[in-house]
């Protein structure tokens, strides 16, 4: 059921930081809309956690900050007594321009991502960047060197053949994707263009604690970082580029961030699309065509929250927290749980596991989602268990798979 509330109500909704605004929100002639949802104390940022009943695991689309939900409930109506949603508005308007250019200063600030670089909101998911990377970064007889350390950067790689000559230097797939490599093993090509890894890979749990560094000097140092984009800190001027799909720690799916070099854009293959084209995506600030606006919206939520919560230190403190707790557990359970990813390089993003009694794993998610946990299946080419727990996941959620966890083993001695 709606409510009609006067538009000062609703502006006294909005936090200060949106006040400054280069709209006005005081049409004499307009009453916003809103749902009886929203509370009178306007978006606190610690709302309780679980007040949607339920903790959400899942790897992606993944659970977002409440604050964040709340606020863009409120604003979904009538963006900001624009008397439009975002979903409404041109792309060209004021309105979607102080939200794409403020998404982008929130991030570089979060990232401390400096002007020698874009920062571009693009379609496609990061699939999409599997073709983009080559397309823009080398000619079709070109040498690319590929990390593989589980199924997202082995699906890179396989789509780089299409586009240019890609080699593996190091592959963990005989031992199952549980092992990043040490950096002198790795057997990079000089020539190659550029040395591709996966940040963190969703599936298999393992996550870069450290980052290679490629062999030749003018080679360049290219991340898939889906899964772990700003849960912690990265030296972007370590890197050529960097692609994320938002939907796992930033925002919903539909939306995928690249940070690319700005020397690097120039020179894309002539079969490039232009959707795929970072030179004419940057010269048209990710406005070639219509852009996945509502999604760039709820990302600038997303930068602004973790700016409000103390910037990505203190993010990857809370996240290295979470998963100390979750890791624990598993290793304190005499064997009933099992994480088979090597400890130091175990991700503090998603969290595998199997019980050792195979038989009662479908069992635990069943009893899991009863006590709404939920979406805690592992992928379905490796099954078991998988608890994602991204920087929206409070740590009461953790806390309470934990005790779920020893209750369970309690259960089936
Ligand atoms: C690390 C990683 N890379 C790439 C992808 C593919 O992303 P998308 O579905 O946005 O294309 C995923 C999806 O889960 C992922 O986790």
């Amino acid at each position: 059921m709606a409510t009609i509330v006067p538009s000062s109500s609703l502006s006294r909704l909005l936090s200060p930081s949106l006040s400054s605004l280069p709209f006005s929100s005081r049409s004499p002639h307009r009453l916003s809309v809103t749902c009886t949802a929203i509370s009178p104390s306007p978006f606190p940022s610690t709302v309780a956690a679980g007040d949607r009943g339920v903790y959400n695991f899942a790897a992606g689309p993944a659970t977002l900050p409440e604050s964040v939900l709340l606020k863009a409930q409120s604003e979904l109506y009538n963006y900001r007594g624009s008397g439009m949603s975002i979903m409404e508005m041109s792309h060209r308007g004021k309105e979607f321009d102080f939200v794409i250019k403020k998404a982008e200063s929130d991030l570089r600030r979060l990232l401390s991502i400096s002007d020698d670089f874009y920062v571009l909101f693009l379609q496609g998911g990061a699939t999409t960047q599997f073709a983009a990377v080559p397309l823009n970064l080398c000619k079709i007889d070109e040498p690319a060197d590929y990390i593989v350390t589980g199924s997202w950067s082995d699906k890179a790689f396989k789509e780089s053949q299409k586009f240019c000559k890609p080699n593996v230097v190091w592959s963990g797939k005989s031992e199952k994707y549980t092992k990043i490599p040490s950096f002198d093993v790795i057997k990079q090509n000089p020539d190659a263009k550029y040395l591709h890894f996966c940040g963190n890979e969703t599936i298999h749990g393992v996550e870069f604690k450290d980052y290679p560094v490629p062999k030749n000097k003018t080679s360049i140092l290219v991340a898939d970082m889906s899964s772990n984009f700003c849960s912690k800190p990265v030296d972007v001027s370590k890197f050529g580029l960097i692609y994320a799909g938002a939907q796992k720690n930033v925002g919903p799916s539909g939306v995928t961030i690249v940070i690319v070099r700005r020397d690097l854009v120039s020179d894309s293959q002539p079969i490039t699309p232009v959707m795929l084209d970072y030179k004419i995506q940057a010269d048209n600030a990710s406005l070639y065509n219509t852009p996945p606006c509502y999604a760039i919206y709820i990302c600038g939520l997303v930068f602004e929250d973790l700016l409000d919560q103390g910037g990505i230190k203190a993010v990857e403190e809370r996240n290295a927290k979470k998963a100390g707790i979750l890791y624990d557990a598993i290793d304190g359970s005499a064997g009933f749980y099992i994480c088979p990813v090597e400890k130091s390089v175990r991700s503090h993003m998603n969290v595998p596991f199997t019980l050792a009694r195979s038989e009662l794993e479908k069992t635990f998610i069943e009893e899991a989602a009863k006590e709404r946990m939920v979406q805690l299946k592992g992928h379905r080419s490796v099954g078991g268990v998988r608890a994602s727990i991204y920087n929206a996941m409070p740590l009461a959620g953790v806390e309470n798979l934990v005790a779920f966890m020893k209750d369970f083993q309690a259960r089936h001695p």
